[in-house]
């Protein structure tokens, strides 16, 4: 029997829940949360659209951790986001505790799990669930690349007029001010967006993309974006299950790669059944390199202010 446990019943994990299960490729997800009823009430929501989407999948809502047990994937969104008056360490801290605590749950219950985590800050709480876990680095990694890259493919396809099925786009590095743009890597139709762009143009739709999540913050007023997060986040978990070897941007540990070691970043990787198989080294340009080699050092900072809390 396949299995996948979503932890968090919010937005973004109800949203993933709901793909996954539409996808029809486990027998089972399970949505777990800290809020009694809430993973219930969306599971019975979501039971109850299957004789209309036509798919099998059944997801089942709990607080209790037991029904989590052998999972195969378990993606970690559970979490708060930023509220008005809380600094970034704010944030860390009570992130990283739900993480904590999250992780050894899950831990207890799958020992053989892969894990996903979404929950920002996403370089700390990748770093953090890898302790906590005592798992192998290649079987807990993160989403951030494959959102990105959509959102950038995107603002390209609405920029060139090209079909957005026809644009392969990639950025790595990691969220925000760290993400690293890789123009020489993206493809519109097979041809380099350097040659259908200009630089100049190029350079205000990474800058868009970078800024891409607060964009969607400010017309929502309340609340992240969640759709293209949750689309991002269940592909992954399909290329575990489906065993695919699929190439995907993804955060995942360095071990040398590009010349960067110890630090989870954002870069192509392999995906499979393991999680990842291993990270795919694409010829970058000197300033790509440069700008990977600087996310790394700025992740590396960042997930250094972890050892300031006290867990
Ligand atoms: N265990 C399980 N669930 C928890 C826990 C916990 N210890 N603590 C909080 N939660 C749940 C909350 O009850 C809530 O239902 O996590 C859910 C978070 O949902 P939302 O507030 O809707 O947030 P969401 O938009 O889903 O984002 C979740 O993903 O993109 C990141 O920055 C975002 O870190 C945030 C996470």
């Amino acid at each position: 029997m396949s299995r996948i446990t979503v932890v968090g019943a919010g937005k973004y994990g109800s949203t993933t829940v709901q793909r996954l299960a539409e996808w029809d490729i486990v027998d089972e997800v399970v949505m777990t949360d800290i809020v009694e009823g809430l993973p219930q009430g969306l599971a019975l929501d979501m039971n109850q659209s299957r004789p209309v989407i036509g798919n099998r999948t059944l997801v089942i809502g709990t607080n209790d951790y037991a029904d989590t047990a052998n999972s195969d994937v378990v993606i970690i969104t559970a979490g708060l986001p930023r509220k008005p008056g809380m600094s970034r360490m704010d944030l860390l801290e009570v992130n990283a505790k739900i993480v904590k605590s999250v992780t050894e749950q899950i831990v207890r219950y799958s020992p053989n799990a892969v894990l996903i985590v979404v929950t920002n800050p996403l370089d700390q709480m990748a770093t953090l669930a890898a302790d906590v876990s005592g798992f192998p680095r290649n079987r807990v990694f993160g989403q951030a690349g494959i959102l990105d890259s959509s959102r950038f493919a995107h603002f390209i396809s609405e920029a060139t007029g090209a079909d957005i099925q026809s644009i392969d786009a990639f950025t790595y590095g990691s969220h925000g001010e760290t993400m690293v743009p890789v123009p020489s890597l993206c493809r519109i139709d097979g041809k380099p967006l350097t040659e259908v762009l200009s630089p100049g143009t190029i350079d205000d739709l990474v800058e868009r993309t970078r800024k891409g999540g607060a964009e969607i913050v400010a017309l929502l007023k309340t609340g992240s974006a969640y759709y293209a997060p949750s689309a991002a986040a269940a592909r992954m978990a399909k290329a575990v299950i489906e065993d695919s070897g699929e190439h995907m941007p993804v955060c995942a540990w360095m071990s040398g790669e590009y010349g960067i070691d110890g630090v989870y970043l954002g870069v192509m990787a392999e995906v499979g059944a393991g999680g990842v198989r291993q990270i795919v080294e694409e010829p970058l340009t000197d300033e790509e390199l440069a700008g990977l080699v600087d996310a790394a050092e700025a992740v590396r900072s960042k997930v250094a202010d972890l050892e300031q809390i006290n867990l």
